[in-house]
């Protein structure tokens, strides 16, 4: 039932409701409505919809287990997550660095924060230039998702990047590192014992 109305709803809503976030983030800082830190309002913004976006993406295949098909949204989603990296860090290089080369060098080795951050960034960058129909076929189904595999590290290195930002282990960081845990626990408890989980 529930899967015969989602093969109803068209893909190109996933991306209409994910811009949404972002389309609010805009109206409210030339609004002046963001708040008395606009510039870390809006990275904060943007990494907190990466990460739920990511993570939204890792749940697709255990909702399948469990009868849910959300496959055909799995594309958007991602790409999604990888737009909103992409503002997030154009955010902090821009308004927040300014594009002073030298402070982002001395930020880049002082703080061990960014470097976890820019390894997810670069961990996402082939999945995102392979989330499309000809580079499926030109690697083949199962070169294809061994190589978008990388999700999971990549949204493990995103959510310490989260959890060393804050430093305290607040309710909601608490809550993304334990939907994580589960996501990977289930999927060891599926496939680990068979030795599939990388393959
Ligand atoms: C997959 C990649 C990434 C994700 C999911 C992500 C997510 C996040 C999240 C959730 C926050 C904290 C928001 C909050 O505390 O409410 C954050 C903060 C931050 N991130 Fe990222 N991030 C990523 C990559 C990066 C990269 C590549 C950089 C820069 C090179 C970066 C720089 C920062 C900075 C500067 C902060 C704010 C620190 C502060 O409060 O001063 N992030 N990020």
């Amino acid at each position: 039932m529930l899967n015969n109305v989602l093969r109803r709803v068209p893909t190109w809503t996933i991306y209409i409701a994910g811009s949404l976030p972002a389309v609010w983030m805009a109206y409210q800082t030339l609004t002046g409505k963001i708040g008395i830190d606009p510039v870390r309002a809006i990275e904060w913004g943007l990494g907190l919809w990466a990460l739920r976006l990511l993570i939204a993406t890792l749940c697709v295949t255990p909702l399948r287990w469990v009868g849910i098909n959300l496959l055909r949204f799995r594309r958007q989603l991602g790409l999604l997550a990888f737009a909103y990296v992409v503002l997030h860090f154009a955010a902090w290089l821009t308004i927040d660095m300014g594009l002073r080369w030298g402070q982002i060098l001395s930020d880049l080795v002082k703080r061990w924060y960014i470097v976890v951050g820019m390894a997810a960034l670069v961990l996402l960058l082939p999945l995102a230039a392979t989330s499309n129909n000809a580079s499926i076929r030109a690697l083949g189904p199962k070169a294809w998702n061994r190589l978008h595999k990388l999700a999971y590290p990549a949204t493990i290195l995103a959510t310490i990047h989260f959890m060393m930002v804050g430093k305290v282990y607040t309710a909601e960081v608490l809550t993304y590192a334990g939907i994580l845990c589960v996501l990977l626990a289930w999927r060891v408890a599926r496939f680990g014992l068979r030795g599939r989980l990388w393959s």
